[in-house]
C-alpha cells in the first residue's frame, strides 16, 4: 500500500515513496546552487525550478521504490507553511495525481512532519512509533526556530518560536558578514572545528527569559559591530575559526538550554530535534551531553532527514491515514502561513 509524498515548500524539490512506515525512496533535488549567487532563496526562481524538477524527481522516487503510479494507495504533499509559488507546484501536482488515480490526497503541515522525522531510523530508513513517548521537539531550520510539546502522536502544542531571525538564518547572515557563500551553516560548522568557542564572548539572547521564544538578530548585530571595530580580523584564518566557534557556541547554548529547560518544566522524558541546523555537530554533541545529564532520551533526526525531504511528509501522511483516516479535498488550497498549533 505505497504512498507518494511531495515536498516543495522552499528550495528542495523532493518526492518519496513510503510503505507501512518504511521509506522505499526519498529523492531530493536541492536548488542551493541556483540561489547561492543571490545570497538567499528567490521565490520566483524556486517555483520555476520546482516545475522543472518535480516530474523527474517523482519518476525517480517511483523507480527507486519499484512502484508504478497505478499501485499508489494515496498521495500527500506539503500544504504549508512555505513560499506560496513553491508550495503550489507540489501541492497541485499531488492533488492532480491523486484525483486521476482516484486515491485519497493529504495536505501536510511541513513542521508537523519535522516533528516525527527523528523517529525514522536505519538504512533503509523506517519509522518506529512503538517506543513513542511525549517529548519536547526542537525544529531549527533556515526559516524557523520552534519549540513544540508533542503530548501524544498527532497531538502537539507550540511552546515558542523565534521573534526575529531563525537559528539557521543567523548562521547564514553571520556567514555573509564573514564572506562565506550561502547557506553558510555547514561551513561555519566546519571552520568552528578548529576554533576556540570561548575566544569571543557573544550574547546568548533570551537564554534566561521565562518564555520558550528565541531571538538571534541581536547576536548577528553584535558580530557585525565587532567586525566593524576589528576590520583586520577576517585576514587571520585562526581568528575567523575562533569567531565561527564562538558564534556557533552562542547559538547552540541558547538552543540547548531552552530545549532542556522546557522538557524539565513539562515533565517529559524525551527530547527530539530536526531541521537543517540539527546537522550541526556542536548542536548534536551538546544536546547529547545535556540530555544524558538530565536523564532525557534524545532522538536526533538523521542528517539526511534533517534538511527538507518528502520522506517525512510521507511518514506523517501515512500515520494520519492510519490513525485518523484523514484526507483532504481535491479543492483544498495551499496555506503559506499555516500556524503549527
Ligand atoms: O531545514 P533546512 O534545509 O531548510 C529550511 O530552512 O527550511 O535548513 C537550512 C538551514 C540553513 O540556514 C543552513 O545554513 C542550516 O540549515 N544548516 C546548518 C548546518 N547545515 C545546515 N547550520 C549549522 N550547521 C550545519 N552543519
Ligand atoms: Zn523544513
Amino acid at each position: 500500500m505505497p504512498l507518494l509524498a511531495i515536498e516543495s515548500s522552499c528550495d528542495e524539490t523532493s518526492a518519496a515513496v513510503v510503505h507501512q512506515g518504511r521509506v522505499l525512496s526519498n529523492v531530493v533535488s536541492s536548488q542551493i546552487g541556483l540561489h547561492a549567487e543571490y545570497g538567499g532563496v528567490v521565490p520566483e526562481l524556486a517555483a520555476r525550478e520546482h516545475l522543472r524538477n518535480l516530474l523527474p524527481v517523482a519518476r525517480a522516487a517511483l523507480r527507486e521504490a519499484s512502484a508504478e503510479a497505478g499501485q499508489l494507495d494515496a498521495v500527500a504533499a506539503t500544504r504549508g507553511p512555505g513560499l506560496p509559488s513553491a508550495l503550489l507546484v507540489g501541492f497541485k501536482a499531488g492533488q492532480a495525481a491523486a484525483f486521476v488515480l482516484g486515491r485519497p490526497f493529504l495536505g501536510i503541515h511541513h513542521h508537523e512532519a519535522h516533528l516525527y522525522s527523528p523517529w525514522v531510523k536505519g538504512q533503509p530508513p523506517a519509522a518506529d512509533f512503538s517506543s513513542f513517548q511525549p517529548n519536547v521537539s526542537l525544529i531549527v531550520s533556515g526559516g524557523h526556530t520552534l519549540l513544540v510539546h508533542v503530548r501524544a502522536e498527532l497531538d502537539h502544542r507550540l511552546l515558542g518560536a523565534t521573534v526575529d531571525d531563525a537559528a539557521g538564518e543567523c548562521f547564514d547572515k553571520v556567514g555573509k558578514l564573514i564572506g562565506l557563500p550561502y547557506p553558510a551553516g555547514p561551513e561555519i560548522d566546519r571552520l568552528a572545528e578548529g576554533g576556540n568557542p570561548r575566544a569571543f564572548d557573544f550574547p546568548r539572547p533570551m537564554i534566561s527569559a521565562p518564555d520558550d521564544d528565541f531571538s538571534f538578530s541581536g547576536l548577528k548585530t553584535s558580530v557585525r559591530y565587532y567586525l566593524h571595530d576589528h576590520p583586520g580580523l577576517l585576514d587571520d584564518t585562526q581568528r575567523v575559526r575562533d569567531l565561527c566557534a564562538s558564534v556557533q557556541a552562542a547559538i547552540v547554548d541558547v538552543l540547548v538550554a531552552k530545549t532542556v529547560r522546557a522538557a524539565r518544566r513539562l515533565g517529559v522524558r524525551c527530547v527530539t530535534a530536526s531541521g537543517g541546523v540539527t546537522c550541526n555537530r556542536a548542536l548534536r554533541q551538546r544536546l547529547t551531553a545535556a540530555c544524558a545529564r538530565e536523564h532525557l532520551a534524545l532522538l536526533l533526526a538523521e542528517k539526511t532527514l534533517c534538511t527538507d525531504n518528502a520522506a517525512m511528509i510521507g511518514i506523517l501522511a501515512e500515520r494520519k491515514l492510519r490513525l485518523r483516516g484523514e484526507a483532504a479535498s481535491f479543492d483544498a488550497d495551499i496555506l503559506p502561513n499555516w500556524a503549527l498549533s
